[in-house]
């Protein structure tokens, strides 16, 4: 009667520990959201457009890496925001990432073409709206996002 109950309780734990197991990767996927720019719109022209890598590549050096680091790498002060940094953008957010090259430029695009302010008090540095404000032609923005899904590849 006894080795039965140990039998049983060493089962039942075992398939209490791997629901629970189960329960934690299920629920991570389903609730993760992208994360989204804090200023509101939609995906401009450029996902529709095919974005060239190596043109990017410059225009990243021109326009990004001042605040995101040489290929993305980060480590960029930026005093008076939550995260202290500006973020890397190689490896970019998990949250914004997708298999689907559509989805992932997307996620990009949203940050390119309105801008966003970080979270804190007064941060020193905010992602400029380079679509809105016309700092960047649309094909600009296509090559760019193309640059930083490489980033991301390698
Ligand atoms: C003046 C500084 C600055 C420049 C220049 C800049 N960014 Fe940003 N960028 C930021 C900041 C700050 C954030 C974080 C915004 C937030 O947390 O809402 C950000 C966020 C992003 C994000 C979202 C990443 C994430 O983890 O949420 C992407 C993608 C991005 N930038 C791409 C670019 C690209 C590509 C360029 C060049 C065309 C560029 N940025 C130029 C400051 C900058």
């Amino acid at each position: 009667m006894m080795r039965f109950n140990l039998k049983m309780l060493a089962w039942f734990l075992g398939v209490l520990i791997l629901a629970m197991a189960l329960a934690a990767c299920g629920g991570k996927t389903a609730t993760e959201e992208p994360a989204r720019p804090s200023n509101p719109g939609g995906t401009g022209e450029a996902v529709n457009l095919k974005g060239d890598p190596v043109k990017g590549a410059e225009i990243f050096e021109a326009n990004c890496v001042s605040c995101h680091g040489e290929e993305g790498k980060g480590g960029v002060a930026n005093p008076g925001s939550e995260d202290g940094e500006v973020p890397a953008l190689n490896p970019i957010d998990p949250t914004l990432v997708s298999q689907d090259a559509q989805t992932f430029a997307s996620n990009i695009d949203l940050f390119l073409e309105h801008g966003s302010t970080p979270a804190g008090n007064s941060p020193a540095l905010s992602m400029p709206k380079f679509g809105d404000d016309k700092m960047l032609q649309p094909q600009e923005i296509a090559d760019v996002i193309a640059y930083v899904i490489q980033l991301n590849q390698k």
